[in-house]
């Protein structure tokens, strides 16, 4: 087991850096999430703490060692990828042994951690099987299991789970946090998906174009989201975000098509008059019928049924705004408001 720090990592490719120095801590048995759009670097940085990419500047760490002149198998890691990256002519067991058999461990002793890692995996009855004979989700169990038979300090998780589908999906992320909760084997798991991401990780890094915008617990992250980037990015729906102005004693915003909304306690003072980006979860917004003060006014776009709820797409000052309605029935448009306006309590929205 072991801790994993990344001190001021910077890569390049050629003139061009695309890791602008990161400083990450990621203790011991934790199960981190490195979450962020296509193309911010999430992959590098995975490799770079592998090895399989060279550091350009700065430090990785795994437990109280600098790796960053070691080479890949003597890091202790075990990596897995989206692509499974198995060999095509090899059966699951061959697959699964295979760093074993490179080790040349004695034959019983191959036998008896293939099992043991087959049964942790619910695959005991594929072992015979060539990938092209397993299904996406069989192949990237089997590809686990190359990973977890080398007993690693440290897993590496590559958008694992990109290529399955949406409900096999949501399966094997409860799958492979209860192998980390037997394992307990520091994780690092990288995602584009904002839903994995809060679901799986016990520490979240939301990075943006190589570099990291911010790093907590899920629900720090979702709660008090540190730029309006990582505000947009984590949460689904989005948050709502509108520009208004902070009035009185900061405690309030207004703006056009929208009456005084206090503020949480907690949001921090400003100068009155101050222009600031406003962040509204959808699920902060109600719509309700009645009348009264202190309103955001919005025009329904679509009303989006998901079955137990609607999700109601409207527009506040060319801004989008969302907003969960409970039940199925819409009723006459112009007659919705929400009450309350404090924290926890929904935010107004008068639906037109
Ligand atoms: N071998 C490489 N040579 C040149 N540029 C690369 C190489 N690998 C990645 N990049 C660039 O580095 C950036 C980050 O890529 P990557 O780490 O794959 O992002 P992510 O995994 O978050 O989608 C991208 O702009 C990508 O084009
Ligand atoms: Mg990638």
């Amino acid at each position: 087991m072991a801790n994993v720090s990344l001190r001021q990592v910077r890569k390049s490719f050629g003139a061009t850096e695309v890791i602008h120095g990161i400083d990450i801590e990621i203790g011991n048995g934790e199960f981190a999430v490195i979450v962020g759009p296509s193309g911010c670097g999430k992959s590098t940085l995975l490799r770079m703490i592998a090895g399989l990419e060279a550091v350009t500047a700065g430090e990785v760490a795994i437990g109280d060692r600098v790796v960053n002149d070691l080479e890949p198998k003597e890091r202790d890691v075990a990596m897995v990828f989206q692509n499974y990256g198995l060999y095509p002519h090899m059966t699951a067991f061959q697959n699964i042994s295979y760093a074993l058999r490179i080790a040349r461990r004695p034959k019983a002793e191959i036998r008896e951690r293939v099992e043991r890692v087959a049964r942790i995996l619910g695959i005991e009855d594929l072992l015979a099987r060539k990938p092209s004979q397993l299904s996406g989700g069989q192949r990237q169990r089997v590809a686990m299991g190359r990973a977890i038979i080398r007993e690693p300090d440290v897993f590496l998780f590559d958008e694992p789970l990109s290529n399955l589908d949406a409900r096999l999906r949501s399966q094997m992320r409860v799958e492979i946090k209860r192998l980390h909760d037997d394992l307990k084997a520091t994780s690092i798991f990288v995602t584009h998906d904002q839903v994995e991401a809060m679901t799986m990780a016990d520490r979240l890094v939301v990075m943006n174009q190589g570099v990291v915008e911010q790093t907590g617990t899920p629900r720090q992250v979702y709660r008090r989201p540190g730029s309006t980037y990582v505000a947009s990015f984590i949460g689904a729906p989005a948050m709502n975000l509108l520009p208004a102005t902070l009035s009185g004693d900061g405690g309030a915003v207004e703006g056009r098509g929208m009456e005084r909304i206090a503020l949480p306690h907690d949001a921090g003072p400003g100068r009155s008059g101050r222009r600031v980006m406003l962040g509204i979860r959808p699920e902060h917004l109600a719509v309700v019928p009645g009348d009264g003060a202190g309103l955001l006014s919005a025009r329904l776009l679509y009303a989006e049924d998901l079955g137990a709820s609607r999700l109601l797409h409207c527009s506040h000052r060319r801004r989008r705004v969302d907003c969960p309605h409970a039940g199925r029935d819409r009723g006459p448009p112009g007659r919705y408001i929400a009450p309350g306006d404090g924290p926890g309590k929904p935010a107004p929205l008068r639906c037109r």
